[in-house]
């Protein structure tokens, strides 16, 4: 496996020439207007996702360099080493195998292993939604857990509602906050509740600390099976055991706790939506695998998502990118790729070790449409940043209000529109202005009312959110974003900058409790003695 950092090729120095020459002043409306052609030029069909690349800052050039950056870097070698099951984690010594566990049975590395945790994970989400079709049965699952062991499940179970068992509420507790917990606990009854406590480690100090307190609440309210209100997803399975739980899925070092929805991490989706429909999840996310395995680069989804994400970030230098899923059910999305991709490419070092001298893993951030239009769009269309935004809009509701849809549709389609044309000063002159300003000048006004536009989007486009084709987002998502840490040169799996801080907060505790600031810094000292008081 051969790869060399971005910055290291040849490819490098003529992005640079083409950006300094023609990247920088690209004009999306002059681009447009030259070439009729540009839409089908730049929009790709992967597996369940469409997608519109057209309003980006690129053209035809600038892709053609992208692509030689991503074979001179040997992104495809490394794709195929982490296929392959090769340690390409190399700070923790691990293969990287989250694509093994939606691998048809007989296909992956691993398979039998993965087929038999899965089978088995699927027949107990099966007896547990039967449970609750019999009367008194099981009413309410709380997941506890956090980071990857929280934030897959809690973005698909509303992604996929349309599907879910419509007598089990599904709960996600994940803070360590009591706040989280106790509003959910609340109003639940022990004889109708299964806890699932997931944590690849069973170690991580907020969901061992929520298990604690669900298994007081438990025991406290007179509830008396324990084994079978409480069932662990973990690789830990001592620990688990430890902990009073006698049923426990296990999975595997080599799945990376932000890639673990496709693993036993998965219980609640499986509870809410059923074995059938787990199963076309894995099988969505199977054929984009697929994709970004076989398909050439040009017409290769996730690869060219990836060299745009570079393109942006080192190039044009855009320190975020805002993602703005026209559908409800993916409001957790966002949150979903923070994790995905700040703490898979928030690097700043090489494989090597080296420090990098280009910007890796943008902000990522977002909400869904239209809210966001009525909060932070503003920014978007008038700010002084240029924010690349990614639509995703999906053509069939699973509602019957088509027009709301319709509005819903129109207005996505309508920001990205507005981002990319913009309005001169001249067109905002010529309109007639509004009552509510009188006395200011025509000219200043038309200057407020002005867009600058020339601003880029993504759309992508679903025909239907379902199980397959969420899956395939996701797998997606995934793969763009090894793309880039390919690029970048980095180690996209491991996660090294969250163990300071858990660290120090150990350290903190005590200190907490018996006010000892010896040594402390004195705001960390100032604040701990006020919090005390
Ligand atoms: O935040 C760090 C992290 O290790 C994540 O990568 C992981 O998803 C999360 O903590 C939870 O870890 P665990 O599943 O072991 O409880």
């Amino acid at each position: 496996m051969k790869t060399v950092r971005c910055d290291h090729t040849e490819a490098w120095g003529a992005l640079r020439g083409h950006f300094e020459a023609h990247g920088r002043d690209l004009d999306l409306r002059e681009a447009f207007a030259r070439d009729p052609g540009r839409f089908e030029d730049f929009s790709l069909q992967a597996p369940e996702v469409f997608a519109d690349l057209s309003k980006n800052l690129i053209d035809i050039a600038t892709r053609h360099f992208l692509l030689d950056l991503a074979r001179e870097c040997g992104v495809e070698g490394l794709r195929d080493a982490m296929l392959a099951g090769e340690p390409i984690n190399g700070t923790e010594g691990r293969a990287v195998l989250h694509t093994a566990l939606r691998a048809p049975r007989g296909a992956g590395p691993f398979s039998d292993e993965v087929h038999g945790v899965l089978d088995a994970m699927l027949a107990y989400a099966e007896r547990v939604r039967a449970d609750a079709d019999a009367a008194g049965g099981l009413t309410d699952v709380v997941n506890i857990g956090i980071g990857g062991s929280d934030l897959g499940p809690a973005m698909v179970v509303p992604a996929l509602d349309a599907h879910a068992h419509r007598g089990l509420r599904l709960h996600f507790v994940s803070n360590v906050d009591g706040h989280d917990i106790a509003p959910v606990l609340r109003d639940l009854d022990p004889a109708r509740t299964l806890f699932i406590i997931a944590s690849k480690t069973f170690t991580t100090q907020e969901t061992m600390a929520n298990a604690a307190v669900a298994r007081a609440w438990f025991v406290e309210r007179g509830g008396r099976d324990i084994a079978r209100h409480f069932v662990a997803t973990t690789t830990n399975v001592q620990a688990a055991a430890a902990f009073g739980i006698g049923t426990t899925f296990g999975f595997w070092d080599w799945v990376g706790g932000r890639y673990s929805l496709w693993s036993a991490i998965g219980l609640p989706i499986a509870i809410a939506i059923g074995e059938a429909n787990f199963r076309a999840l894995l099988a969505g996310a199977h054929a984009m695998d697929r994709h970004f395995a076989e398909a050439p680069a040009q017409a290769n989804l996730p690869l060219q998502l990836g060299l745009l994400d570079v393109w942006y970030r080192n190039f044009h230098r855009f320190p975020t990118r805002c993602v703005a899923p026209y559908h409800q059910g993916l409001r957790r999305l966002p949150a979903y790729l923070q994790q995905l991709e700040m703490e898979s490419n928030g690097k700043r070092v090489d494989r090597d070790g080296q420090a990098l001298p280009l910007a890796t893993s943008p902000v990522v951030w977002g909400e869904p449409g239209t809210n966001g239009q009525h909060a932070f769009f503003q920014m978007l269309h008038q700010g002084t940043d240029v924010v690349p935004v990614e639509f995703i809009l999906v053509r069939h509701p699973a509602h019957g209000h088509a027009d709301l849809h319709a509005k819903l549709l129109a207005n996505g389609l309508a920001q990205s529109q507005a981002l990319m044309l913009g309005k001169s000063a001249d067109a905002a002159a010529a309109e007639r202005a509004p009552a509510t300003s009188p006395g200011l000048d025509r000219a200043v006004l038309a200057r407020h009312r002005s867009f600058p536009g020339n601003r880029p989007s993504t759309t992508l486009v679903l025909d239907a959110l379902t199980p397959r084709s969420l899956g395939a987002l996701i797998a997606l998502y995934e793969h763009r974003v090894f793309t880039s840490g390919a690029l970048w040169g980095i180690n996209s799996f491991d996660q090294w900058g969250v163990e300071l801080g858990k660290a120090l907060c150990n350290q903190l505790l005590p200190r907490l409790a018996s006010g000892d600031a010896g040594g402390l810094d004195a705001s960390t000292a100032g604040l701990l003695q006020r919090l005390r008081r």
